[in-house]
């Protein structure tokens, strides 16, 4: 069975491989957008995390393909949940995790510490070609913007924001990220140890774990 993971990130795809060859005994190859020859930029246009995973899913699945994307980012309680689906480009034009970490200690100097909760969050979304059959689970069912058939599993990891950055690893908001359970932030952390926790981890985890059941079932029919 070939799938196509909305990205262009040989990282990504291969850890999608791996985690649903861990979870299957369906053969899985991932396939990227340039595997399927599609260069155009995809507009994230969507309002939420899962509306923007189900926005990049559809390209694959409008060209025939079983559609995988993912979509995620930081929420902080005291920003009414910004930085939200915009983290990337936080802090505008030129952003980089440098700057967009900035911005956020810098919207957050007057915020004490019992406010400072906030949390990540991952959709990973699945849309199905137009005709193809398949029994989703109504808890996790969507639609794409075209109406096509799809489902989205979303992971969440509570934490903290700090007042300085601490640790080296990850990228993007991890140093600032504090896991009191871990008594670490997500940037202190192995990659294995953030896996086991991470919003992305939890979600990648159910996600395998539902494409299994959707289809396999229906293989094995
Ligand atoms: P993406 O949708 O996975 O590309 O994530 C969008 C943005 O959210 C990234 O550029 C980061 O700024 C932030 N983000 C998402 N996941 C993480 C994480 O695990 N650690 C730190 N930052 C993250």
């Amino acid at each position: 069975m070939k799938i196509v993971l909305a990205s262009r990130n040989k990282k990504k795809i291969r850890e999608l491989e791996t985690l649903l060859a861990q979870s299957t005994s369906m053969h899985i190859e991932v396939l990227s957008l340039d595997d399927i020859g599609y260069s155009d930029e995809i507009e994230e246009d969507g309002t939420s995390f899962s509306e923007n995973a189900l926005i990049k899913a559809s390209v694959p699945a409008s060209l025939g393909y079983i559609g995988i994307a993912d979509d995620s980012g930081l929420t902080v309680d005291a920003l009414n949940g910004a930085p939200g689906i915009y983290s990337a480009r936080y802090s505008g034009e030129g952003a980089d995790d440098g700057k967009n970490n900035e911005k956020l200690l810098s919207e957050m100097w007057n915020v004490p510490n019992e406010l400072r909760g906030a949390g990540f969050v991952s959709a990973v979304a699945c849309v199905l070609p137009r005709g193809m059959q398949a029994d989703i689970p109504s808890e996790i069912r969507a639609k794409s913007r075209e109406g096509l058939d799809a489902f989205v599993l979303r992971g969440e990891c509570r934490g903290t924001i700090l007042h300085e950055k601490h640790g080296e690893g990850g990228f993007g908001y991890d140093p600032l990220f504090y896991v009191a359970e871990k008594g670490k932030t997500f940037a202190e952390l192995s990659a294995e140890e953030k896996n086991a926790i991470s919003h992305r981890g939890i979600a990648m985890r159910a996600f395998c774990a539902a494409f299994t059941a959707v289809f396999q079932e229906k293989t094995e029919d």
